[in-house]
């Protein structure tokens, strides 16, 4: 396999984290024989790669797999003639006394299925440990661990990018073998994330008392999934686009954005209730609808996008009430002080300032 000329990294990044890599491998292969191609809001044009480029993807795992977005990207870009192509997923590195790794599971290989299907020769490909960032679930990762752990994946991506750029391979390792067997395993999770659990999660999100308007969030969103409501009173809103990237969490300068816990728990109730269910046993005790009906693959198929409807509207009407009730200020302070992430550190790459995205 031969060297490649230049250099294309499609990056994906919420915390700074995957731009971080990304910044690594421009800066092992020159930046001037480099292009960085930022996933996000604005659909950056995909253009066939140039006859001796190498394509590179960059992202976090989110859910043990690819946000949405990246397979939406890497479903865009051109078709090629094996043109090399490798990937990167950073995943969700901890400290606690040792590097306790993440599992990215299928995220790289429902990527690298996507650009083997467009043509692309796969190179390499590589589950990164970062500090983790979610922040929805963990406090941020104090400075010293996050050096050690981002100390550990500089040394691993130059290691990585030495065999690439020199034209060998990176695929069969025991942690690839790893985590393809363990990707396989949690499909059904990553799955459920992808159809349903992203959008709960992007409800989640709202601004505590301490947010001034100022809409930073808004702006900055990767996705564009937070918009400013409000006449005089201006506060951002979550909108399904979210990805949960932890962007806006991490670099709030007043520290401002929250997940709800206990809202998490109101929509565990309202979303599993089985709205199908309760209609099918209406309809049975009307005479409507018979016991052999019940059991054909078409109802059940009906019933399960009923199901599914209603978990969304619930998401979105539960989080629309939500969202009103917080603007009064005692019940922001109310559900603020009862949310584990008021009191949770904030995490970003600490080399990393908004500017950088
Ligand atoms: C919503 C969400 C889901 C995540 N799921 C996983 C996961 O399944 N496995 C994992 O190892 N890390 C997971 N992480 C951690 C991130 O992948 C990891 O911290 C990554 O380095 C963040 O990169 P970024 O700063 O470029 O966004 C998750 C993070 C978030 C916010």
């Amino acid at each position: 396999m031969k060297e490649c000329l230049s250099l294309c990294l499609h990056v994906f990044s919420g915390t700074g984290n995957s731009l971080r890599a990304a910044h690594w491998l421009a800066e092992g292969f020159g930046w001037e024989r480099s292009r960085l191609v930022r996933i996000g809001r604005a659909k950056a044009p995909v253009t066939s790669p140039a006859p001796d480029s190498l394509t590179g993807f960059i992202f976090p795992t989110h859910g043990f797999t690819a946000p949405c977005i990246v397979l939406r990207h890497a479903l865009r870009m051109p078709r090629t003639r094996r043109a090399p192509a490798f990937i990167i997923a950073s995943r969700a590195g901890t400290w606690p006394g040792f590097l306790l790794p993440g599992l990215s599971g299928n995220a790289m290989y429902l990527v690298a299925l996507i650009l083997l299907c467009k043509g692309y020769h796969i190179r390499g490909l590589r589950g990164l440990d970062m500090p983790s960032n979610w922040m929805s679930l963990h406090w941020g990762l104090s400075q010293r661990h996050a050096a050690k752990i981002i100390a550990r994946g500089k040394r691993d991506i130059e290691k990585f990018a030495g065999k690439i750029f020199a034209g060998r391979r990176h695929l069969l390792s025991l942690n690839n073998l790893l985590e393809l067997v363990l990707g396989i395993a949690f499909f059904p999770i990553s799955a459920a994330y992808l159809i349903l659990g992203r959008f709960c999660l992007a409800k989640l999100f709202y601004a505590n008392w301490r947010c001034t308007g100022c809409g930073q969030c808004a702006r900055d969103c990767p996705v564009g999934g937070i918009i400013l409501k409000g006449n005089e009173v201006k506060r951002p809103f979550w909108t399904f686009a979210c990805e949960s990237c932890m962007h806006c969490m991490g670099y709030c300068p007043e520290k401002a954005v929250e997940t709800s816990h206990p809202l998490a728990i109101v929509f565990y109730y309202t979303g599993t209730f089985s709205l199908a269910g309760a209609l099918s046993a209406w309809l049975m005790r009307s005479h409507l609808l018979t016991v052999s009906l019940q059991s054909a693959f078409w109802f059940r198929a009906v019933h399960l996008l009923i199901n599914y409807g209603y978990m969304l509207l619930s998401f979105f009407l539960v989080y629309w009430l939500f969202y009103h009730l917080v603007r009064i200020p005692a019940l922001n302070r109310l559900f603020t002080s009862l949310t584990l992430t008021h009191y949770y550190r904030r995490y970003h790459e600490p080399g990393m300032i908004r500017k950088d995205f």
